[in-house]
């Protein structure tokens, strides 16, 4: 099995990994690649990133999808078949609309949009971009023209914390914290609430400026609001949890070779198989490539230099520093090689492996997609 075989086998392709490895752009990579082979691909992300986006072309990531067109592939010399949408998700705007969608009526719906506590809760509770982004990814596979949704997750410092997403929001919301709030609300009416206020206020500073009965009103509505809509919307994160598992859902771990990353990408692979959820590939991405030993002596090498430095540079002084810099550069090539062999003898069934070189320079436009694609889609 090749990673193209994971692309061409799932409708959903999600990256997973820690922080910086590289899972924004293997995701936009396997969705050029697919797009170019004749697929209708969305390519859905997080990363606001002004650096994606400049690598698909795109002035601007939107919250809206917004077609890659094909004179830009053609540009870079590149044909594609098929056709590109990116769209960045917006946090905010899925849970307004999540909850417009639940919510019984207009009345319903606006006590809650307009509440401070839920205010804070979709735009800054830990836990809900992830959760959100999973939201997004139900609601547009449900739209029969995608192919294939690429979806890339957030960076998410741990990178666990990510599947948990759809539980950990539930509890939250229907925590014992929150209920108490309500019944004490409900229950004891608003007097009781100068005392209660002072202990509650402190304990959640973190939702800004209001304070006291005011405060607690905004708790007890946003309960209040919440539970009105909480049978469908439990029903959905669950529903949205499923789908995580459905067959047509490939996970594609990313790392880096560096151990500490190897180490987190294993880990990350054994809670997905112990949530069921499908890990189909990884990719190793910049790996260190091994730069052969020059095949000339040593004297050779300081004539050769001397042919190409300018003259105020000295090619004896120079040679032994390119010397060292290639010998620490094939150290660290040898070290990435033992790395990803051991992730291979661990992984040991037939789940691709794919490695992505380091390139020289960022990541920034379609050819270098293209150029990351080819190593991505290699078949061993
Ligand atoms: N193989 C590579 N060679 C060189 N630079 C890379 C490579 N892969 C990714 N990058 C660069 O590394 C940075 C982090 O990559 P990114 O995809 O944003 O990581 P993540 O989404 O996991 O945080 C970006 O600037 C990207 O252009
Ligand atoms: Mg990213």
């Amino acid at each position: 099995m090749s990673l193209v075989d994971v692309l061409r086998g799932h409708r959903v392709v999600v990256t997973v990994g820690s922080g910086g490895v590289g899972k924004t752009t293997t995701a936009a990579a396997m969705a050029v690649h697919a797009a170019m082979e004749g697929r209708n691909v969305l390519c859905l992300t997080i990363d606001p990133a002004r650096r994606l986006a400049n690598s698909l072309g795109l002035d601007e990531m939107r919250t809206s999808e917004q077609n890659v067109p094909p004179s830009l592939f053609a540009r870079h010399g590149l044909e594609c078949k098929g056709a590109l949408s990116a769209m960045m998700l917006d946090t905010k705007r899925t849970f307004d609309e999540l909850v417009a969608k639940h919510a019984s009526d207009d009345e319903a719906r606006d006590r809650i949009l307009n509440n401070q506590i839920y205010q804070y809760v979709a735009s800054s509770l830990a836990g809900t971009q992830e959760y959100m982004a999973m939201e997004k990814l139900h609601e547009v596979r449900k739209d029969p023209k995608w192919d294939l949704i690429v979806l890339d997750t957030p960076p998410t410092s741990n990178a666990l914390d990510f599947l948990a997403a759809p539980e950990r929001l539930i509890d939250a919301i229907d925590s014992p914290a929150m209920r108490w709030f309500l019944q004490v609300f409900e229950g004891a009416g608003k007097e009781a609430f100068g005392l209660v206020g002072r202990g509650a206020t402190v304990l959640l500073k973190g939702i800004g400026k209001i304070t006291g009965l005011a405060f607690l009103e905004q708790v007890a509505e946003f309960v209040g609001g919440i539970n009105d809509l909480f049978g469908g919307f439990k029903e959905r994160a669950e529903q949205v949890s499923d789908a995580l598992r459905s067959p047509d859902v490939a996970f594609v771990l990313v790392t880096s070779p560096d151990p500490l990353a190897i180490g987190e990408a294993r880990l990350f692979s054994d809670k997905l198989q112990d949530a069921g959820m499908n890990r189909e590939g990884i990719i190793v991405n910049q790996v260190h490539a091994l730069i052969d030993e020059p095949s000339v002596s040593t004297g050779d090498q300081v004539i050769a230099l001397g042919n190409v430095l300018p003259e105020s540079i000295d090619p004896a002084e120079i040679q032994p520093r390119l010397s060292e810099a290639l010998r620490t550069e094939r150290a660290w090539a040898r070290a990435d090689r033992v790395q990803v062999e051991r992730l291979g003898d661990e992984m040991g069934d037939d789940t691709p492996i794919v490695e992505v070189p380091a390139f020289d320079q960022d990541v920034h436009d379609l050819g270098a997609l293209a150029r990351v694609a080819s190593y991505l889609t290699r078949t061993a």
